[in-house]
């Protein structure tokens, strides 16, 4: 469960406490578009950089002042949840503080390294910069929800013969970004992987390993 102690997190402290941010009425998430949601944080949700380079709105930006929950239900690697969700919560809290799915990993915290990369309905998002009530209804596959009977995709495979992983901090973003393009193109060239992955930052720049291994996945067979 969820330990406010560890957590540390913008999200989590009160709008008089945090510099950077100015805060308006509430807003509810819920009847939130995206659309709705980037034309705010430009007019009057403002945070230092609440866009991200990528044009993902952040999520960290936004925060109803009144800490209210919402209940939502939400597959996450198969399995359904029903949970009481702080309406601030970010989906990768949500994944690792109250599910205990820590593989997601969280670099920047402002949409800009792909770190944090998960599949909602099949395509890559960012879950640092979704909001955990935007995943109502929603389907999520996390890197743990890639093995199956200790057995490692394709993909993963690849990433272990050609060194993929160096620190490893970025990998489960990769990984998760790889499969969703596996899944609609199973034998991508090394163009088409970069253009794919671009979203997906490595501090150890170890960019060259990671496109030789999508590309061998994509060789034998894909993710499936
Ligand atoms: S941690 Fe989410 S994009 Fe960096
Ligand atoms: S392997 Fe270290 S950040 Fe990518």
């Amino acid at each position: 469960m969820r330990d406010d102690k560890k957590q540390g997190k913008r999200s989590e402290q009160a709008p008089d406490q945090d510099p950077a941010v100015k805060y308006v009425d509430p807003l509810n998430p819920k009847q939130q578009s995206r659309r709705d949601f980037l034309e705010g944080t430009g007019t009057a949700v403002v945070a230092g950089a609440g866009i991200s380079a990528l044009g993902f709105p952040n999520a960290q930006a936004q925060s109803s002042t009144s800490g209210s929950r919402t209940a939502i239900n939400v597959t996450v690697n198969g399995t359904g949840h029903s949970v009481d969700v702080d309406d601030r919560w970010t989906l990768a809290e949500l994944l690792r503080d109250e599910l205990d799915l820590t593989g997601t990993k969280i670099g920047c915290n402002r949409g800009e390294c792909g770190a944090c990369t998960v599949l909602m309905n099949g395509e890559p998002v960012y879950s640092c910069s979704q909001l955990a009530v935007w995943a109502d209804g929603a389907n999520i596959q996390t890197v743990e929800g890639l093995a199956q009977n200790g057995e490692l995709t394709p993909v993963q495979q690849a990433f272990v013969v050609n060194n993929g992983p160096q620190c490893g901090f970025c990998t489960p973003g990769q990984l998760m970004t790889a499969t969703a393009l596996l899944n609609r193109n199973p034998s991508p060239s090394a163009e088409e992987v970069k253009d794919a992955m671009v979203g997906n930052l490595c501090r150890c720049s170890n960019y060259n390993a990671i496109v030789e291994a999508v590309v061998m996945a994509g060789e034998e067979g894909g993710v499936a």
